[in-house]
């Protein structure tokens, strides 16, 4: 696996590769990171992986200090997964002046996840289009877990009219259900071993709504009051649908179920599909 962080060597190093399919990551890289690798190397013929810390997508009081950083172990894995190459910037390499040229998403990004983080999709759309410049990708591959940013970066794909195909990664979950994140790290054991609970909660929903429950805002409300009961503090728990994240809901379109809860100092996001 090559290792490159200068954006002109970057460039010389992905001529004539062939058909490359890009997965941008902060690090930190656990299996979920590891699944994606695998889906975009059934998709083309070069495998190019990113590693950094975006601090255009955290607000003042998010975790981008803290957020951590495990270079050494997140090249043994790649270069394991089979990546070809991967694209390791400095802040300077990325951000050599101020970014005043920014992506500015629509109203979704103020809903959800951004209603609590603002600015974070401005950060993530910039910082995609920058590396999608950088790379110039055939097609590219974002996990499920952050099912808004997905919907966010295809819809910029596709009214920016960029040749890159979109590609959703399923979310991979421990044994218990816990979705795999690098912020799982943050928790305590006891914290670990309630965390669970969140999915189990979207879970609910689900299998309500399957069986024929209406009363969408009586499940959401349901959901927060039990995470609420075992010591969560929750930003949202929302039935939405799949196409738009839109809160019209028809039952008989393909739904999605999203949450964002706190347990102690550490922000859980999940979804599910319905
Ligand atoms: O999902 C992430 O890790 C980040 O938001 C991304 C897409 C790499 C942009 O910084």
């Amino acid at each position: 696996m090559q290792i490159i962080s200068a954006i002109a060597d970057l460039r010389a190093a992905l001529k004539g590769r062939g058909r490359v399919v890009f997965v941008p990551t902060m690090g930190n890289l656990h299996a979920g990171h590891i699944s994606l690798m695998q889906q975009a190397r059934a998709h083309g013929d070069t495998v190019v992986a990113s590693i950094f810390v975006n601090r255009l997508q955290f607000g003042p009081n998010d975790d981008f200090d803290k957020y951590p950083r495990t270079f050494q172990d997140d090249c043994d894995k790649l270069a394991a997964a089979g990546v070809d190459v991967l694209f390791a910037p400095t802040e300077a390499d990325l951000y050599p002046e101020p970014q005043e040229y920014v992506v500015e998403p629509p109203a979704i990004q103020h809903q959800l996840d951004g209603e609590f983080r603002p600015g974070h999709f401005r950060g993530v759309a910039t910082v995609v289009l920058k590396l999608f410049n950088i790379v110039q990708p055939q097609a590219a591959v974002f996990g499920k877990k952050d099912y808004q940013q997905l919907m966010v970066l295809r819809n910029m794909t596709r009214q920016l009219a960029l040749p890159i195909n979109i590609i959703g990664g399923e979310t991979i979950r421990a044994d218990d259900g816990l979705a795999l994140s690098s912020r799982n790290g943050y928790l305590s054991a006891s914290e670990r071993a309630e965390a669970p609970r969140l999915y189990l909660e979207l879970t609910r929903i689900r299998d309500a709504i399957r069986n024929g429950e209406t009363d969408i805002a009586g499940l959401e409300n349901a959901a927060v009051a039990a995470l609420t009961a075992a010591g969560w503090k929750t930003d949202y728990v929302a039935v939405r649908q799949q196409a738009d994240l839109g809160d019209a809901i028809d039952a008989n379109a393909p739904l999605v179920v999203l949450a964002a809860s706190r347990l102690g100092t550490t922000r859980l996001i999940d979804n599910i599909e319905i």
